[in-house]
């Protein structure tokens, strides 16, 4: 590794989170997100809506960004963005401003996919949190992903499962408003989940072929059951509320472990780096370190910072390749459904 000293922005776009992040080597220096209120009233992300904050939002956070991390524009050696996959309006304001800013600048631009970046930000440097070992599984479960990729090295990775229609965190969030909760509802089902009773109500776990995940129908099972408990007892929601959410969080866990033993099976490999906004819960984080008694499971969660939507995870990309002189070309253009 060079003794220079080498220092890369990293701007992320794809869906409601406008960030910017300054990484000096392996180390981040700064991580700024602007997040976009807007979208709560509205119980999800609204695209346009989303498209026209990150507008607003980019100069000022890629300003602070800079400010925190103490250096300035110049000393920039490149510009690392997300190019996909995402929604396409927000992609734009992330990757032209990138590319304008590398122009002005006269560095280079590197292309970022969002989802390498998700499972990349293991290797962040930061005290305290255990860098991945090769090879190893890569989940990446958040409101907009639910995925198991086979690592083998940085930019070697195959994704071995995915979810066939609604991600882990969009399960939380359509059980919590069909349960009446605000947006983002995973955050308050995990709290309520630690005092209410799992078993309490059963939810038929999917039938859903090899690695794959399915979610949409847990969430049409819990509207069901509202609805018909409702009618036996208008208050059943409000009466029974956490053992509903203990229900929900017990289902979902069981739905991501089976699967993760199937794939640590299938593949031999017992290391699992987790990451996304929902690896933040509580219930999951137990459940995987009881794996690592039962099973002989590694497993590794980033700072929580680099776990949801971040520049953080881009720069680290953007130094990886970077060391590689793996740069973009000057017309790359944002990709919605970029493959890993
Ligand atoms: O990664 P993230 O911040 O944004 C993207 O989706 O890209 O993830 C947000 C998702 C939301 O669905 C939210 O409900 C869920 O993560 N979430 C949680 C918890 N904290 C956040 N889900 C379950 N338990 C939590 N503690
Ligand atoms: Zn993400």
């Amino acid at each position: 590794m060079s003794s220079q000293n080498i220092y890369i922005l990293g701007i992320e776009s794809s869906c409601d989170d406008t960030a910017a992040a300054v990484i000096c080597n392996g180390k981040i220096l700064s991580n700024v997100v602007a997040n976009q209120k807007i979208h709560e009233e509205y119980g999800g992300v609204v695209p346009e809506l989303a498209s026209r904050a990150h507008q607003q939002n980019i100069v000022p956070v890629v300003h602070q960004a800079l400010a925190k991390a103490n250096i300035s524009k110049n000393q920039l050696h490149a510009i690392a963005f997300t190019r996909g996959p995402g929604l396409m309006g927000s992609l734009l304001v992330g990757t032209s401003f990138a590319k304008s800013l590398a122009y002005g600048l006269n560095i280079p631009l590197i292309d970022v996919n969002h989802m390498q970046a998700h499972i990349l930000a293991h290797f962040i440097e930061e005290d305290g949190f255990e860098q991945p070992i090769f090879p190893f599984l890569g989940v990446t479960i958040s409101g907009g992903h639910t995925q198991i990729v086979k690592v083998l090295d940085y930019f070697d990775m195959n994704v071995i499962g995915e979810t066939i229609d609604d991600a882990i965190g969009e399960a939380y969030d359509k059980s919590g408003k069909i349960l009446g909760l605000g947006y983002p509802a995973g955050p308050e089902i995990d709290k309520r989940a630690q005092q209410g009773n799992p078993k309490a109500f059963q939810f038929t776990k999917p039938k859903v072929d090899r690695l794959n995940f399915s979610f949409s129908g847990l969430k049409t099972a819990i509207l069901y059951f509202v609805q018909r408990e409702t009618k036996k007892n208008p208050n059943f929601v409000k009466e029974h509320l956490n053992d509903i959410c203990a229900s929900i969080q017990y289902t979902i866990i069981g739905i991501l472990i089976d699967k993760l033993k199937k794939a640590t099976k299938e593949t031999g490999i017992k290391r699992i780096a987790i990451g996304g906004g929902v690896s933040a819960n509580s219930g999951i984080r137990k459940a995987l370190k009881d794996g690592e008694h039962k099973f002989g499971w590694k497993t590794y969660v980033p700072k929580f910072e680099f776990t949801t939507d971040n520049a953080a995870m881009i720069a680290i990309v953007g130094y990886l390749k970077y060391l590689e002189n793996d740069f973009a070309s000057s017309d790359v253009m944002a990709s919605a459904r970029l493959k890993i």
